[in-house]
């Protein structure tokens, strides 16, 4: 199977911790993205202290994942460097990236959505002090998986594609 096809979101995981090799293999993976003018505008928090990952679980409804990972990174998306307008697109194309590799190393993940909205920024930065400069991106729960992990129906749609030639 494809590492595209193995990849799905995971929100229950197992305490055994996340060996520090996979941790590497996952942060070099991120910054191996594409970025606009490469400007490669992330920096990133590890975090494995139970009570921080406990506190951000408690960051929006969708952060709950976090309350069993014993694995957390911090996607920070610097404010000061090149093209502004692309560093969204930069910073989820490195996310995907570590996603793709927790898959690759058979750990579980989700992605949890924590840019544009300033209520659940702030929320972060009132747990984890962050410069100014950085803006908080996503939070990506890993572990290994305590779910059953079946892919579901391919989501391929012919009806959204238009070829022209
Ligand atoms: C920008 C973004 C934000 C997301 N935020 C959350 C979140 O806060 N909590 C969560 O459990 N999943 C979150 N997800 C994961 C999606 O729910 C998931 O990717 C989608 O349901 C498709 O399922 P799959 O990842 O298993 O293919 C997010 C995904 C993206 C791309």
């Amino acid at each position: 199977m494809s590492l595209l096809l193995k990849r799905k979101s995971i929100r229950q995981f197992k305490s055994k911790p996340v060996a520090e090799e996979a941790i590497t293999a996952m942060l070099q993976s991120a910054m191996q993205a594409p970025s606009a003018r490469n400007q490669q505008p992330w920096e990133f928090v590890v975090i494995k202290r139970r009570d921080i990952l406990d506190q951000l679980s408690e960051t929006k409804g969708g952060a709950k994942p976090l309350a069993t990972a014993p694995l957390g990174i911090l996607l920070l998306m610097r404010e000061d460097v090149g093209a502004p307008s692309m560093r969204p697109q930069d910073m989820a194309a490195a996310t995907q990236n570590l996603l793709l590799e927790a898959a690759n190393l058979s750990l579980g993940a989700v992605w949890i959505g924590v840019y544009p909205r300033e209520e659940t920024m702030d929320k972060v930065r009132a747990i984890i002090t962050v410069p100014k400069h950085l803006l908080p991106f996503a939070i990506v729960a890993i572990g290994h998986p305590d779910q059953s992990t079946n892919v579901e129906t391919l989501r391929y749609d012919e009806k959204r594609i238009r070829v022209i030639e």
